[in-house]
């Protein structure tokens, strides 16, 4: 089974991203092979390398350790926030940490929030085009709908026909990427 990897993008105590998590874990773990990437817990400081990423000198173990974690992911699911607008102020530091990894690496963004996080789902994949992964595409999980503001799921099946339809999309990416090597 190919592994998919979960990036919880938000650091918050309580937070709802980790409920997001496991409603994605549950839909997708009889397809993938999956891990949880919690920013919360991988605790990087913040980005503290001499050269820029693009250079692929690493010195630092939490920079090499953030690179074997991402380089292990077949494709990677972002459970995303949006805090004002935007996606949370971790993820960025945890994305510009490496550059190639990144690389047609198949990504999918969850997002949440009121709006459904779509607006921060935009701001996020601007930023994944920028360093050339391949994002597949996003779904937005809407307050008072899909999900109460304390976390309790309530998705509809429509949702997780949406996220099946991406992990299908990842897993489309991921062929791609493996008969172009
Ligand atoms: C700093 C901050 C800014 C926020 N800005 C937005 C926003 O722009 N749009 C939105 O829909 N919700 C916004 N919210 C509400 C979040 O969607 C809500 O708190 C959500 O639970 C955050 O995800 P988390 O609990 O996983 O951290 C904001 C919350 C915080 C803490």
């Amino acid at each position: 089974m190919n592994n998919l990897s979960i990036i919880v993008s938000s650091t918050r105590p309580e937070r709802v991203g980790a409920h997001v998590t496991t409603w994605v874990r549950e839909t997708l773990g009889s397809d993938w092979n999956i891990t949880v990437l919690d920013l919360a817990e991988i605790n990087l400081p913040f980005l503290d390398e001499p050269q820029m990423a693009g250079t692929g000198i690493y010195t630092n173990p939490h920079t090499l350790a953030w690179k074997e974690q991402v380089d292990a992911a077949d494709a990677i699911v972002v459970v995303n926030p949006e805090y004002n607008g935007f996606f949370p102020a971790p993820l960025k530091n945890a994305i510009d940490f490496l550059f190639a990894e990144w690389e047609n690496k198949p990504m999918a963004i969850v997002g949440y929030g009121f709006g459904g996080g779509a607006r921060s789902a935009g701001a996020l994949t601007t930023l994944l085009e920028n360093v050339k992964a391949h994002v597949v595409g996003s779904l937005g999980l809407f307050f008072n709908t899909d999900l109460s503001t304390s976390g309790e799921m309530t998705p509809t099946d429509g949702k997780a026909q949406e996220l099946r339809a991406l992990s299908r999309q990842l897993r489309a990416a991921l062929a791609e990427r493996s008969q172009a090597a």
